[in-house]
């Protein structure tokens, strides 16, 4: 068996969490593999919404198991605050045994997020825009060998090593100025690591691939999106993992061979929350109403996402990264009433006309070379069969396909889980 992988394709908010919730009949694990709670995954059904940060979106189908792998970081306080806002809907995952988590997933300490918040006013006009929950901090000390892992919350010297480290980020926090009280803060992080105890510890590379010797089905789920990826994506305005179908090897323990069916989402337009370059940026009424519209605010944080169309070239390099099988457009009902919609397919840049995304699109501008597409006015949030898909749709639907060359399986029309259609 293989696992297969579903990941955003553009700057995070795709709608991977509404997917993943209705793929996940489909599978037996659920596996979040980078990221941490600085992604806010929606989800609705019954008139409900959820909002998931750590733990994945297979969660409220009954027979799936849900791993949080060793490339997630975890902040125990969000996480114990996740379960006691599911246990309140009815959904107790822990006590169904539906939630592992990897012991050499890294915990987000609170001085993590005083670091991160520490920085970013550094920056600032030039700041990443970041969710301030210590993501960049808390990957730093992964790979400066320094972190605290979930596992590590067993051992009786927990506290010991806790201490060594908070004296570390103290020594870097007081270049920065007079170091924040923090105490409240520790005391809940050591509340939440009790209950943190109290969930499954596994290996996660071991895990998995027992699963799918077992001939089990698994999907990884991924956060953020492709043009966050901290290796391609638009650095520095990126996050600090690797949110590409390679991330989900390191973040769960499994050889690239195994890797199955890669599902990318896109927006039938595009958005990017915090800082950064976005060459279709719209900066106008048209961007204004693609926000109105499409509700475009940040699950976590509550900010304006920024809203343009949507950007081929940047889609063709998501797909090359990830090795994309089949793809999920979501949100094709914002778009309804929309005279023309546009599809930047090349960039201008430097008196040439380019279609892929140049090393310096931090510095420079590229301006997006447009096509016009005719608009569909219908409303499509309540179509049930392909067959009442508008033609205009439908027409988007295939420019897309032969532009990017990989069929697009599911058309998103509404937040709730039970509109999506499946096209071919
Ligand atoms: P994720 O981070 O990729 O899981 O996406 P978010 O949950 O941050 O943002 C996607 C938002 O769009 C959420 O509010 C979803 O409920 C909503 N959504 C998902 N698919 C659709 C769709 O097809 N149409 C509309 N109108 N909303 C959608
Ligand atoms: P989901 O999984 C959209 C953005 C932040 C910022 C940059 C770095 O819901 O799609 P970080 O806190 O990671 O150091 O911030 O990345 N960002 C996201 N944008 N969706 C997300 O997650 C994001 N997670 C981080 O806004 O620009
Ligand atoms: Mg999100």
């Amino acid at each position: 068996m293989a696992v297969d992988v579903l990941l955003g394709l553009q700057w995070g908010d795709e709608g991977k969490g509404k997917i993943v919730d209705v793929l996940s009949p489909q599978y037996d694990m659920i596996a979040r593999f980078q990221g941490g709670p600085n992604a806010g995954h929606t989800l609705e059904f019954d008139n409900q919404k959820y909002v998931l940060n750590t733990i994945p979106s297979g969660i409220f189908n009954e027979k799936t198991m849900n791993l949080i792998g060793n490339g997630v970081v975890i902040d125990p306080i969000i996480l114990k605050r996740e379960l006691d806002n599911l246990k309140k809907n009815g959904f107790d995952p822990v006590a169904a045994k539906k939630l592992v988590i990897a012991r050499k997933a890294h915990l987000i300490l609170p001085t993590h997020q005083l670091l991160d918040a520490a920085s970013e006013s550094k920056m600032g006009e030039g700041k990443i825009g970041s969710t301030l929950k210590g993501i960049g901090p808390t990957y730093m000390d992964k790979t400066g060998r320094n972190g605290l892992r979930v596992g590590d919350t067993q051992l009786p010297d927990f506290k010991a090593k806790y201490q060594k480290l908070v004296d570390k980020h103290k020594s870097i926090l007081s270049h920065y100025g007079e170091v924040p009280d923090f105490s409240e803060k520790e005391a809940s992080f050591f509340e939440a690591i009790e209950f943190l105890k109290t969930i499954p510890q596994v290996d996660s590379e071991h895990f998995v691939n027992q699963y799918l010797k077992e001939g089990k089905t698994v999907l990884a789920e991924g956060a953020q999106g492709a043009m966050l990826d901290v290796d391609f994506g638009s650095y520095p305005f990126v996050t600090s993992s690797n949110t590409t179908t390679a991330g989900a090897c390191t973040g769960l323990g499994i050889a690239p061979q195994k890797i199955g069916s890669v599902v990318g989402i896109f927006k039938a337009y595009c958005t990017r929350v915090g800082g950064g370059p976005f060459p279709t940026e719209l900066n106008n009424e048209t961007g204004e109403e693609l926000r109105r519209i499409g509700h475009e605010f940040g699950a976590t944080t509550g900010r304006p996402r920024r809203c343009g169309w949507i950007d081929l070239p940047a889609l063709k390099y998501a797909i090359m990264l990830n090795g994309v099988t089949e793809l999920v457009m979501t949100k094709a009902d914002v778009l309804s009433g929309f005279e023309t919609i546009y599809a930047c397919t090349h960039y201008k840049h430097d008196g040439q006309v380019i279609d892929y995304m140049p090393y310096d699109i931090c510095t420079i501008k590229p301006e997006p070379v447009y096509e016009a597409i005719p608009g569909w006015k219908e409303d499509i949030t309540g179509i049930k069969e392909v067959s009442e898909i508008p033609e205009s749709l439908s027409s988007y639907v295939k420019y897309l396909e032969k532009a990017l060359e990989v069929p697009v399986r599911y058309l998103s029309v509404g937040p709730d889980r039970a509109q999506t259609l499946i096209l071919n």
